[in-house]
């Protein structure tokens, strides 16, 4: 859309578009859930830290009280840093906000057992479906995008409905990467039908709760892209540093674990509406 369309006309559009998404929203079944928790990348600093011994029992300080923040219901991003004898280990752990506090443990302890790997190097981040954990020297809790690398993986099976799933899914996370900065708890999970089939697609985005909700836009805008670059794929995820998007035509949460995202995108229509009628 260009940006030199007359604003009121913009936010008629996106009334209208709105109206639609509410028509459309259809209730969906309880059905098995897919709960498989697959690790999907990480990373270990070369570097090490002046004094290990010192390092481990700092690190293992930070580890104990993220976990322990974790273990609190509905606590689903958390920091913590340790800065003794000169060794300093910032943490940051983010478990999806539709896990169970038990799912979210469950998954922070596989990443403290996986970056054991890490050794005495003094920064690791590892990703999963569930969660990320990751440990500095440094503060890097507003970090949002990768200077390096930008990482989508597709899954290999094609949908059965390949034009249909493209637009409802692209629809789908185009709507969640616009509604998700402005919730918030910077997460929401939401589904659609596949336009004349029986078939959903399932979706979650997230921001770290450290960034800003411009970096939190701009973060899910690259993710966006990568997923829709998926598409028409039958699942496909996105990680980076402050934001995770993912989506499947498996379902991957309860039907009542979805967010309404509409209000979000809806933002101020009813005083637009009323302005639109008075300019005509
Ligand atoms: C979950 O993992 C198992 C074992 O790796 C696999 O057989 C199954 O297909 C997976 N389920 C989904 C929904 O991907
Ligand atoms: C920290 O150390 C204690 C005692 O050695 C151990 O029981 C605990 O599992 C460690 N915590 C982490 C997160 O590694
Ligand atoms: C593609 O999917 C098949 C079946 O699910 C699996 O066996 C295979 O490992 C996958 N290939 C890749 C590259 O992911
Ligand atoms: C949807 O499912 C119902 C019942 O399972 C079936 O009767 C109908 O034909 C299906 N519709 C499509 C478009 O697949
Ligand atoms: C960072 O996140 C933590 C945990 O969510 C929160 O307690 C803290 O206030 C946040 N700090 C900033 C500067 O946003
Ligand atoms: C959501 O649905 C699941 C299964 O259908 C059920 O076990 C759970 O209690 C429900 N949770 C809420 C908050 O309604």
């Amino acid at each position: 859309m260009k940006l030199n369309t007359k604003w009121w006309s913009w936010w008629w559009m996106v009334s209208v578009v709105a109206v639609l998404f509410i028509s459309m929203s259809q209730p969906v079944t309880s059905q098995k859930i897919d709960r498989n928790n697959t690790m999907i990348r990480w990373y270990c600093s070369y570097y090490r830290g002046m004094n290990g011994q010192v390092f481990l029992e700092n690190l293992n300080t930070t580890l104990s009280s993220l976990r322990k923040q974790l273990s609190r219901v509905n606590n689903y991003h958390v920091v913590s840093k340790t800065v003794i004898n000169g060794e300093s280990v910032y943490g940051q752990a983010l478990c999806r906000a539709h896990l169970s506090t038990a799912e979210c443990l469950s998954c922070f302890d596989s990443a403290v057992s996986y970056l054991k790997v890490c050794g005495m190097g003094n920064g690791a981040h590892v990703f999963y479906d569930d969660c990320d954990l990751r440990y500095e020297n440094k503060n890097f809790y507003n970090d949002a995008i990768m200077k390096t690398s930008t990482i989508a993986i597709c899954g290999n099976t094609t949908s059965s409905h390949p034009k249909e799933q493209k637009k409802t899914a692209s629809g789908l996370l185009s709507d969640l990467r616009t509604a998700v900065p402005r919730i918030p708890s910077y997460f929401a999970a939401s589904t659609r039908q596949i336009t004349g089939t029986n078939e959903t697609v399932y979706a979650i985005a997230q921001c770290g709760r450290n960034i800003s909700q411009s970096m939190c836009a701009d973060c899910l805008k690259i993710r966006f892209g990568l997923l829709d670059n998926c598409l028409p794929s039958t699942s496909g995820k996105a990680i980076d540093d402050g934001c995770f998007m993912r989506y499947s035509e498996i379902p991957f949460f309860q039907a009542n674990q979805t967010t309404d995202i509409t209000s979000f995108l809806t933002h101020g229509t009813t005083v637009i509406l009323l302005q639109v009628l008075f300019l005509l």
